[in-house]
């Protein structure tokens, strides 16, 4: 039913005996090479490559699918509930520069490609990511969502100033038929600046909140007939929440403390246990750590979803690629100085130090991964100045401005300064990434897999399982990836995308991509 973007589909078979195609699903067979290193009494690194098995299913049928946003009248929540709008009806609209047509650039799913293979020429043969495995269609989600503004969606996206009139104009009508539900409204998290906007506030007790939030996500799916629904957060920066003992470190505590209302349960926290309730995949989208320790064994239990923090768009994504650039050339970041500016409403919660403070900590982290992998640039512990500041400047609305100065020690002591002067629509950039966080999580919702640790196992005898709850697959899309207890962070970005990639070049049984490039080295 689908008319419009995104790009045509095309569809692949993979003719191996690692793969069966069922009515229902792909079953694949893939061997992981890992290679165990262990460090010997002469000093002597002693590495070994094995190989693990294990066998992926993944239902192909993705069924009707929601998504609600929780700050659907805000920024994003209008860019990329209008952008979908026009990309499904091919509504076009005039610009000083001529006609311009609906499109998805800035998802990665959507609008980037993957090399398959080569063809009988060794040439590279490359297709949409989004048709290496059954994904959802953008243009078939049904929207829904929250927020303490209660405006309806048609005049929400004219407030957010991201759309020119032309475009406007024309989704208008059919963006007002959307409002959003009353939410939860907790001052004490964001921005007192944002008491402004407050007019859509849900009564009573925490517990009744959670309640609430349940019953919304399941009068949702019934009244539209979903068989699934993805809950993402892009409400505004919340100050972080304390982590306290007895509070919310475990999924008992957290629960405990939302039926007593305690003060530092978050209304983000909030969504993402009513999420995890009704089995809901559950995403944020904004810097605070919202998915708590208790969230995070809530989602254990039920086997259900979570995925953040903080969408990764322009300074960050840039950032996580410069530094992996600089730090495995060889060259030694010593001072990353970055500035931002921006006039949205984001700026403008930002410019309260709680909320900011969020933003600063998401912000901080992503070089470290790179950095304690080189310890001949940087002795233990060592680590380059990092220093992040954001502005609040109204005049220049949603068009962020990120200036950014790397100053590294070269060859013999020399210096070299990198600036970058960034300039973008922000929700330009965020919205697309919703896209890619949806449906990649929807992906992981309709996959399972077993493993045969050693040969002494039969793999037929293990059970099917679920992936880990915590879906660091969805890194690249993220400033601040939450991972699995005890799993590494992995911030550099093309790390990120091949890990997605080659999971899902898995999931139909063929083996990782490289660039070796091996057919063109013979005569
Ligand atoms: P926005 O301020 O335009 O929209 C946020 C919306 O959330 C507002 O409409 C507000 O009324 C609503 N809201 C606040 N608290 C709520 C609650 N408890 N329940 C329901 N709604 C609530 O902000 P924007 O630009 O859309 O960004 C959203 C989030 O995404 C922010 O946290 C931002 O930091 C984050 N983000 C944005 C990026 C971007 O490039 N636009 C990049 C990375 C993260």
């Amino acid at each position: 039913s689908s008319t419009g973007t995104p790009a045509p589909s095309v569809s692949i078979k993979v003719n191996s005996p690692n793969v069966r195609y069922t009515e229902t699903s792909i079953e694949s067979d893939y061997y992981y090479d890992k290679t165990v290193v262990s460090l010997d009494s002469n000093g002597t690194y002693n590495a070994e490559p094995t190989k693990v098995h294990y066998q992926f299913r993944t239902r192909t049928n993705v069924g009707k699918v929601g998504l609600m946003l929780v700050g659907w009248g805000g920024n994003n929540g209008t860019t990329i509930t209008a952008s979908v709008l026009a990309n499904k009806h091919h509504i076009t609209w005039n610009t000083r520069k001529g006609v311009q047509e609906p499109n998805y650039f800035g998802s990665v799913m959507l609008s980037s490609t993957v090399k398959l293979g080569v063809d009988e020429n060794s040439n590279g043969v490359f297709v949409p990511f989004k048709d290496l495995v059954p994904m959802a269609n953008p243009n078939d989600i049904v929207f829904g969502g929250w927020d303490i503004s209660g405006l309806k969606l048609g005049d929400a996206m004219n407030r957010a100033q991201v759309f020119p009139y032309d475009f406007q104009r024309q989704v208008y009508d059919q963006m007002q038929e959307f409002q959003p539900l009353p939410s939860i409204y907790y001052p004490d998290f964001i921005a007192a600046n944002q008491g402004e906007r407050a007019d859509n506030v849900l009564p009573g007790t925490k517990q009744d909140h959670l309640e609430k939030i349940r019953k919304d996500i399941r009068d949702f799916k019934t009244s539209n007939g979903l068989d699934k629904v993805v809950v993402l957060w892009t409400a505004n920066t919340e100050r972080f929440s304390s982590i306290i003992e007895g509070v919310n470190d475990t999924s008992a505590n957290l629960l405990k403390s939302i039926s007593e209302s305690h003060e530092e349960v978050s209304p983000s926290t909030i969504f993402a246990v009513a999420s995890i309730l009704e089995g809901s995949p559950f995403i944020n989208g904004s810097p605070q750590n919202t998915l708590v320790p208790g969230v995070i064994e809530l989602a254990e239990t039920h086997k259900s979803f979570i995925g953040g923090d903080d969408f990764k768009t322009g300074q960050t994504k840039i950032k996580s690629v410069l530094t992996e650039f600089l730090v495995n050339a060889g060259i030694k970041p010593i001072a990353i100085t970055s500035y931002n500016h921006l006039g949205n409403n984001d700026g403008y919660n930002l410019s309260a130090p709680a909320q900011f403070r969020s933003k600063e900590i998401s912000k901080s982290n992503v070089v470290d991964d790179m950095v304690e992998a080189n310890n001949i640039l940087y002795k233990k512990g060592e680590h380059p100045d990092h220093t992040i500041v954001i502005k609040y400047v109204p005049s220049v609305g949603d068009s962020k401005r990120a200036l950014d100065e790397y100053v590294s020690e070269i060859f013999m002591g020399g210096l070299s300064t990198i600036s970058i002067y960034n300039t973008c629509e922000d929700s330009l950039l965020a919205s697309p990434l919703i896209l890619d966080l949806f449906m990649v999580a929807e992906l992981m919702s309709r996959v399972e897999f077993r493993c045969a640790p050693n040969d002494s196992v039969n793999i037929n005898e293990v059970k099917y399982e679920p992936f880990h709850s915590v879906l660091s697959i969805l890194s690249y899309m993220l400033k601040a990836p939450v991972v699995p207890p005890n799993a590494p962070v992995v911030n550099a970005l093309a790390k990120q995308r091949a890990a997605m990639e080659n999971i899902m070049r898995a999931f139909i049984g063929l083996p990782s991509s490289n660039d070796m490039m091996l057919e063109h080295s013979a005569f």
